[in-house]
């Protein structure tokens, strides 16, 4: 039998959807799960889309890839991943490849690069996102790992990404955990798309009135102009949903608690620990958090303060539009700021521009908005923020009456509008000529000593406060 180009071991929903789409490429693929009746459910399954090889034990799933060999690693990240790795690594040669497509923390990632490199196998950490559906038909993957590796495996993985405009949508992101750190990036992005579009539906119900149903139509409306999404799609789709058992709206019998898988966190973490603000992906991870803290929100409810009533009109939508715009774009900036963090201080060097375009099909946040992001890093690589190009900043200059009254009216009426707020906090805090930093710094010499520095001079300066005589 003809050896395998590529293995996939991990055969649960992402695993089995990436080995059929692997083999639907007229890739022959190698099957390995610890379940064997999940291996044995595949090939009975679609083993007419393909060809497969279907193996029980490690080494024959090792024996059955041609070499340099591609093993991908589809399982739940964490400890699994580590004894999976301490599985098939013993078995492998000098030039083998593992590819781990699980959400791995990029922390983890590098751990694994470094100890495989000492035995001269490539460890290729890979984001991979779009889901079950994604998997099967076209996903976004950002591989991290040795160029050279990438060389080997990168047309296997451009075959089975998603396409735009005939352009696949996975690249080389850069070395050792550059993919998962990206992919990482990627999901508190989707976080903060999440809580924009959340915070949007809340105000056209609690400050316009609308129904859920009427929402749909502004949200479908929306996703024909440059807010064009899946994730604004799929929002109409949700909120035009009746409930069958009760025909009630689905929104209205969904118990509004969100939950996280922990992606968004990280993001949030790694972020603190480059100094990098990003404000709009933190408030969505905690705005996830208020919502499942049940126990706060039963003891604070009540208290005081106005009631939601449909003073907006007919325009309101618009504003609400602009504002969603204007706080998508800074949520974006933000995170790619720290992709670009996250770059200088690994040495990876990611060319953030391709990984707008490879954000384009296939993942959850998918958007026509992502060329625009392309194209600003095309023209100045270099560019400090988003902000400052041509486009957005226009956008934003747009944006500024409406935005302003749309978080006027949110706090006139009571609806809780973290992201929407935080973002033009974000924005005004960038364009301010002077911040109150300069207080801060004050008190932090009257209180610790711990100087400040001057507008008009060199050096750090400490001031004798009275308490200090
Ligand atoms: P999953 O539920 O995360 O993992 C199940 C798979 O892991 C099964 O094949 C299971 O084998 C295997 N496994 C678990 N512990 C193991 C161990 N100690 N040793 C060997 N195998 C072990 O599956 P998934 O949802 O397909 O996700 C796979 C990976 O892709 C995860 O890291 C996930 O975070 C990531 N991911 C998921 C999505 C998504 O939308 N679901 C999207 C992108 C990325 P058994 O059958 O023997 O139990
Ligand atoms: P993708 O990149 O394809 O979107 P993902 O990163 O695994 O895939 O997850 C996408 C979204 O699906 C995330 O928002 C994630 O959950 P959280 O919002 O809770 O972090 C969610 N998700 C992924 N796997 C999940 C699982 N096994 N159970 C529940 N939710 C899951």
């Amino acid at each position: 039998m003809d050896k395998a180009q590529i293995g996939v071991t991990g055969l649960a929903v992402m695993g089995r959807n990436l080995a059929r789409n692997f083999a639907r490429h007229g890739h022959t693929v190698a099957l390995h799960n610890r379940t064997t009746a999940k291996t044995k459910a595949l090939v009975e399954e679609f083993g007419d889309e393909g060809a497969f090889v279907a193996t029980e034990t490690a080494a024959e799933f090792v024996a059955a890839l041609e070499r340099p060999r591609r093993l991908m690693i589809m399982v739940k990240a964490g400890p699994a991943t580590d004894a999976v790795i301490a599985e098939f690594a013993p078995l492998l040669e000098p030039g083998d490849m593992i590819i781990d497509g699980g959400n791995a923390h990029f922390a983890d990632t590098r751990r694994r690069e470094k100890a495989l490199r000492e035995q001269g196998i490539h460890f290729v950490g890979t984001g991979v996102s779009g889901g079950e559906e994604g998997a099967l038909n076209g996903p976004s993957i950002m591989p991290g790992g040795s160029a050279e590796s990438y060389e080997s495996l990168g047309p296997l993985l451009e075959d089975i990404a998603a396409k735009v405009d005939g352009v696949p949508c996975a690249t080389h992101v850069g070395p050792d955990g550059a993919g998962h750190f990206v992919k990482m990036v990627h999901n508190g992005i989707e976080y903060a798309d999440m809580q924009l579009i959340a915070e949007s539906y809340d105000l056209l119900r609690g400050a316009a009135g609308l129904e859920p149903a009427e929402i749909a139509e502004v949200f479908r409306t929306w996703n024909t102009g440059r807010l064009e999404s899946y994730l604004i799609e799929i929002t109409a789709e949700v909120l035009a949903h009746t409930d069958a058992a009760t025909g009630r709206p689905f929104v209205d019998v969904v118990l509004d608690q969100a939950e996280q898988k922990g992606t968004g966190r990280w993001t949030v973490q790694t972020a603190l620990d480059l100094g990098v603000p990003v404000g709009g992906i933190a408030e969505a991870v905690f705005a996830r958090s208020v919502s499942g803290h049940a126990d706060l929100r039963k003891a604070a409810h009540g208290l005081p303060g106005p009631a939601r009533r449909a003073t907006e009109g007919s325009g309101f939508a618009d504003q609400v539009e602009r504002a969603l715009y204007a706080s998508k774009i800074i949520a974006y900036a933000q995170g790619f700021h720290e992709i670009a963090a996250g770059s200088a201080e690994y040495g990876w060097d990611v060319d953030l521009g391709a990984m707008a375009t490879i954000w384009r099909g296939g993942c959850i946040i998918r958007a026509r908005f992502l060329n625009r992001i392309t194209d600003a890093y095309r023209a100045d690589p270099a560019m400090a923020t988003l902000l400052t190009d041509d486009h957005f900043a226009q956008a934003l200059g747009d944006a500024q009456d409406a935005w302003r009254e749309v978080v006027a009216t949110a706090a006139r009426l009571g609806v809780p509008t973290p992201g929407f707020s935080s973002a033009l906090a974000y924005y005004d805090s960038l364009r301010a000529d002077r911040l109150p930093a300069a207080l801060t710094q004050g008190q932090r010499d009257f209180f610790g000593a711990h100087t400040y520095r001057r507008t008009d001079r060199d050096g750090a300066f400490h001031t004798l406060w009275a308490g200090d005589r």
